[in-house]
């Protein structure tokens, strides 16, 4: 069987760290790609260097050619601006909708049957520039950001609890920004419910705190964070190449499901080899529903304006 060939476009914080990771998973056949020469090429050989200590599968190439995308089964875009103190995910939309149009336009150009993975700020507003700009199947274009919050609330909640972090599955809906619903009813460790676990006062503190999750580590270090991104990303490419099922909260394009009308944004999602393949519905209470509506109604507005500028 040939190798899966992934591109991940942007070398930069979080796309070389998900090269990486896909890298040494073996994922299969990796393309770094980035305008800015020498910065890919340069990376990609530092991680194929990598590979001779830790030996695993698959070719890296770095490149500012798109041609040496071409046909690849998964692209990954974390080509556009982070954030820095004082400025939120929405700050970046104007600036990332030209980069994200344009790399979707390549996308189109050289691997037409790919699935795309957005990684780009703010986030569900770029999945569906991708989705607008591609023409692609709803079910080939997606978000990363849920993996990323359900993982961060999982964190917090594994510290409290001095858990097995493994043991726990957080879910996650609505956009990714401050507005984000983690569900702590449909949070669970080893399968018991968080909410049996732990009391509703310390439960509301991390819930805040993932809500600020991105902003905590801009305002630690300068950046927006990476490694954590990264590994969300490449779950989600595995999850796909490997057909796992696996349920992952993700920005996916949603209709009927909750009410929601046409819009991509976090929900938890079964990916495998045809993308998203099925939206997970759960049986929301009133208060997770008004805040599910109060988020989805947050990236509604700015897809109004981003429609404008693609
Ligand atoms: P970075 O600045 O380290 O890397 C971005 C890279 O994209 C740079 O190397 C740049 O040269 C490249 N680039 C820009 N325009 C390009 C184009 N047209 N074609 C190819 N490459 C291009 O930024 P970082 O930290 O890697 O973040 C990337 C994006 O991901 C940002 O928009 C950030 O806000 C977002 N992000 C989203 C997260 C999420 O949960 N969805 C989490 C973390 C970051
Ligand atoms: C994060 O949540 C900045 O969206 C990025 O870390």
């Amino acid at each position: 069987m040939s190798q899966a060939k992934i591109t991940v476009v942007g070398a930069g914080n979080v796309g070389a760290t998900a090269a990486h990771i896909a890298a040494s998973k073996g994922l299969g056949d990796v393309v770094l790609l980035d305008i800015v020469e020498g910065l890919p090429e340069g990376k990609a050989l530092d991680m194929a260097q990598a590979k001779g200590v830790y030996a695993s599968a698959g070719n890296l190439t770095g490149t500012t050619d798109w041609d040496k995308a071409a046909n690849s089964d998964i692209v990954i875009v974390t080509s556009g601006l982070p954030r820095k103190p004082g400025m939120s995910r929405d700050d970046l939309l104007a600036k990332n909708a030209g980069i994200v149009k344009a790399v979707t336009e390549q996308i189109v150009r050289t691997s037409p049957n790919s699935f795309i993975v957005v990684v780009c700020n703010p986030l569900d507003v770029m999945t569906q520039v991708a989705a607008t700009v591609s023409g692609f199947d709803k079910n080939k274009v997606m978000g990363m950001a849920g993996a990323l919050d359900s993982a961060r609330f999982a964190c917090f909640i594994a510290e409290e609890l001095n858990c097995d972090i493994a043991d726990i599955r957080g879910v996650l809906m609505g956009g990714h920004g401050d507005d984000m619903v983690p569900l702590p009813r449909f949070t669970s460790i080893a399968g018991i419910p968080l909410t049996e676990l732990m009391a509703r006062d310390r439960i509301d503190i991390h819930i805040q705190r993932a809500r600020k999750g991105g902003i905590e580590i801009v305002n630690l270090m300068g950046s927006s964070a990476y490694y954590a991104p990264a590994a969300g990303a490449v779950k989600m490419a595995e999850a796909i190449l490997k057909d796992t099922k696996s349920i992952v909260s993700c920005c996916a394009y949603c209709d009927s499901e909750y009410g929601i009308g046409g819009a991509f944004v976090g929900v938890p999602a079964m990916l495998g080899e045809n993308g998203v393949e099925k939206i997970i519905q759960l049986d929301l209470n009133e208060t997770e529903k008004a805040e599910l509506v109060a988020s989805v109604n947050h990236v509604k507005e700015l897809v109004s304006v981003v429609e404008t500028m693609i």
